[in-house]
């Protein structure tokens, strides 16, 4: 696993930059994070250039589920070659998972391959996306249907730049980061989490933050360094992301407004109640922590019957007739992944 950095702002960028000889360097971002990559990213990548002669080239990029396909990936190519990125050359993303995934992509495929590092300004994709190399775009309609796994050179995380983000969206991350510690709880983190994020909105703790992210981009890179290819561990990692996926199909559909954060953090629930009907988790852990979440303004409340997630889980591309894997919640900080029908009487709840 490449080093995973988590500081205040991007004051030791240039070093990690260094660190890997970037040689040349581009700097593609989304346009939403315009003001931190001028204010934070761009001297430290001046400063990381080691031959006077070289220069660093920007791209940015407006970023959507709608744009995250092949044809964005296409244009990043070709901003890389027009520019002149050879082999030797070095990306730089900077945004959230959307950017993080397409740039890793295009990266990952330019030339064969050129090196790449990400600095991540969601907390969604500081705890996640920016970190285990899994990499992709949307194709025909199938989220993340295409792509690579392929580790960035670092990950790069300056909590500096959760300041900017919107409220919904950082409320959004939130479920990602309770997440890695209902998969391990080591030093009591969930219970720090559920203490911590009722109170963020109203002014940040950023060192407590900053501990808490640090901690679940721990959990994240100990599962990816233990089963990079998801051939088994990295599933727990999907805990609550069976029904969330579900839950936005649905949406899509409906043209209801639910961000992935959102619809995960109602899948977790979900999730619980699923193992509380199995008998795997102790009655009332689904109310627990349906209650935890709503104190950190998290939406718990899933606008879509059980049978109807079920239909659409019946259609994805992961279903394996009607069997579907499921993280299973046994207890905090112990999570189980299982194959199950979805004709058990669970599914059929209208
Ligand atoms: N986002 C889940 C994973 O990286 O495996």
């Amino acid at each position: 696993m490449n080093p995973i950095y988590v500081k205040y702002d991007c004051s030791s960028l240039e070093a990690a930059l260094r660190e890997c000889g970037a040689g040349r360097i581009f700097v593609i971002y989304d346009e939403n994070v315009r003001q931190f990559v001028e204010e934070q990213v761009l001297l430290e990548a001046l400063n990381a250039l080691d031959d006077e002669e070289s220069t660093i080239e920007i791209y940015e990029m407006a970023v959507s589920e709608e744009k995250k396909s092949l044809a964005t990936v296409e244009s990043i190519c070709q901003w890389l070659l027009e520019s002149g990125a050879d082999r030797k050359s070095f990306l730089l993303a900077v945004g959230g998972g959307i950017t993080s995934d397409m740039a890793g992509f295009a990266a990952s495929i330019y030339m064969r391959g050129i090196r790449f590092a990400y600095v991540p300004t969601t907390l969604l994709s500081m705890v996640d996306a920016a970190i285990g190399g899994k990499t992709g775009v949307n194709f025909l309609d199938y989220k993340n249907m295409l792509g690579t796994f392929c580790e960035p050179q670092f990950t790069y995380i300056a909590t500096s730049a959760l300041e900017t983000l919107p409220a919904r969206d950082f409320i959004g991350g939130e479920s990602e980061l309770i997440k890695s510690f209902i998969i391990e709880n080591n030093d009591e983190a969930y219970e720090r989490a559920v203490k911590l994020l009722p109170a963020m909105t109203e002014g940040a703790n950023i060192d407590e933050l900053t501990a808490l992210i640090q901690a679940a981009a721990a959990v994240k890179g100990g599962i990816v360094t233990r089963d990079f290819r998801e051939g088994g561990e990295r599933r727990k990692l999907n805990l609550g992301h069976t029904f969330a996926h579900a839950i936005e199909h649905l949406a899509r559909e409906n043209k209801a407004d639910i961000t992935h954060g959102e619809a995960v953090s109602m899948g977790m629930v979900m999730a619980a109640r699923l193992s509380e009907s199995l008998g795997i988790a102790p009655e009332g852990l689904a109310d627990s922590l349906k209650a935890d979440l709503a104190a950190c303004h998290l939406p718990v409340d899933c606008p879509y019957t059980v049978a109807q997630l079920a239909g659409a889980m019946g259609k994805d591309k992961k279903a394996d007739g009607d069997k579907v894997n499921f993280v299973l919640i046994r207890a905090i900080g112990d999570v189980t992944v299982e194959k199950l029908s979805l004709s058990l009487p669970f599914f059929n709840q209208e």
